[in-house]
């Protein structure tokens, strides 16, 4: 499919982030946008336009049974200049995994990773080079269909926006604090969570903002049926440091497979660390941390990477992980994942998707 332009005269640009180092986290939007519609059993009419507000009818199923699945990955700035892509098959392939689940048509992946590079073609200078900031790419799709009824919808908008990033929390890559959810679930089994539906996240709002005025950054949620087993965090999976050796809850279908887990777990075998894959009782873990034997904790998801976790809260009591420091683990898998999305390390294993 010929993917159509119409862009903003040079005159009509927004005017570019002034400093690289307080970027924050998706508030900033580059100038254009890549759209694609589906009606009569087809997408079509791929084109990039300027990024402006969207015209839906208030009847569009999406606003009301929200059906929609969004995704989430970077573009990173190397430094011989060059835009490099972390593994973006791998988040089209989960896209399509999502779609299926929540009765979307299925994209071609290829083409959305050609309609991407095409769209960074044109916004692509937006990409920051401070460190530790990227282009974060966020393709979406939602049911347009004006229809009340509930079914699938038969009409839908596919877009990706780009938006210029710095540090996903406030901490950078300093030790987070996690509250552990005793009540509130985040999926159940067959549920949605190994998807990326807008709805799972709707339904963490709440207690992720109870534990945020607490002073928490983030929640790590229990499994629905015992509130025992450990899940992940809001959007990082888990890992725990026990003995030496990394533990992490294997993905049943109530997880999100994230790609910086996938790439957590390659690396850490390479650096020839023993990695489990195994359900992990939250009580497990406190037992390890009060015997000493809980030697690092840390999130990973492409907004943060590798988040180191200093204190962790559950049942009424905190507990401080590491000594509230960054585990030599933790900054070795940080390292090494950094320095290949950036282009400091070598990419043995092909994730790095440059551009041109
Ligand atoms: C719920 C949830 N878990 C885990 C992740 C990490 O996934 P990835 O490494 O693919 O970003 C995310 C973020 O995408 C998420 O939203």
């Amino acid at each position: 499919m010929e993917i159509s332009k119409r862009l903003l005269l040079k005159s009509h640009l927004k005017e570019r982030p002034r400093d690289e180092k307080k970027l924050g986290f998706g508030d900033i939007f580059t100038d254009h946008m890549f759209k694609m519609d589906y009606y009569d059993g087809a997408w079509r009419l791929p084109r990039i336009e300027p990024n402006s507000p969207l015209s839906l009818s208030p009847a569009a199923m999406v606003l009301h049974y929200s059906q929609t699945i969004f995704e989430g990955l970077k573009c990173y700035r190397h430094p011989d200049g060059r835009l490099a892509l972390f593994r973006p098959r791998e988040n089209f392939k989960r896209f399509n995994q999502s779609a299926r689940r929540m009765c979307i048509p299925q994209v071609d992946e290829a083409f959305m990773l050609q309609a991407l590079k095409e769209l960074l073609r044109v916004d692509g200078d937006w990409t920051p080079s401070a460190p530790g900031s990227s282009l974060y790419v966020r393709p979406t799709i939602i049911a347009t269909e004006p229809h009340l009824g509930v079914r699938p919808s038969k009409e839908y908008l596919l877009f990706v926006i780009l938006s210029p990033v710095g540090a996903y929390y406030k901490e950078g890559f300093g030790p987070i604090k996690i509250h552990v959810e005793g009540f509130y679930t985040r999926s159940a089994p067959g549920g949605l969570g190994s998807v990326k539906a807008g709805a799972s996240y709707a339904g963490s709002l709440l207690a992720t903002d109870q534990a945020a005025r607490k002073g928490f950054s983030q929640l790590l949620w229990l499994d629905s049926q015992e509130h025992r087993f450990v899940e992940e965090v809001g959007s990082m999976n888990m890992f725990f440091v026990i003995d030496g050796k990394i533990v992490t809850p294997k993905l049943g279908g109530t997880i999100l497979p994230g790609v910086t887990r996938f790439s957590v777990l390659d690396v850490a075998g390479d650096l020839g660390l023993e990695v489990q894959e195994r359900n992990l009782d939250i009580r497990e873990i406190i037992e390890a941390q009060n015997s000493g034997r809980l030697n690092e904790a840390f999130g990973s998801g492409t907004a943060a990477i590798i988040s180191p976790v200093g204190t962790l809260s559950y049942d009424g009591n905190e507990f401080t992980v590491s000594d509230g420091q960054v585990g030599p683990i933790t900054q070795k898998l940080y390292d090494e994942l950094v320095g290949i999305q950036y282009g400091h390390r070598p990419d043995k294993r092909g994730w790095v998707e440059y551009l041109d």
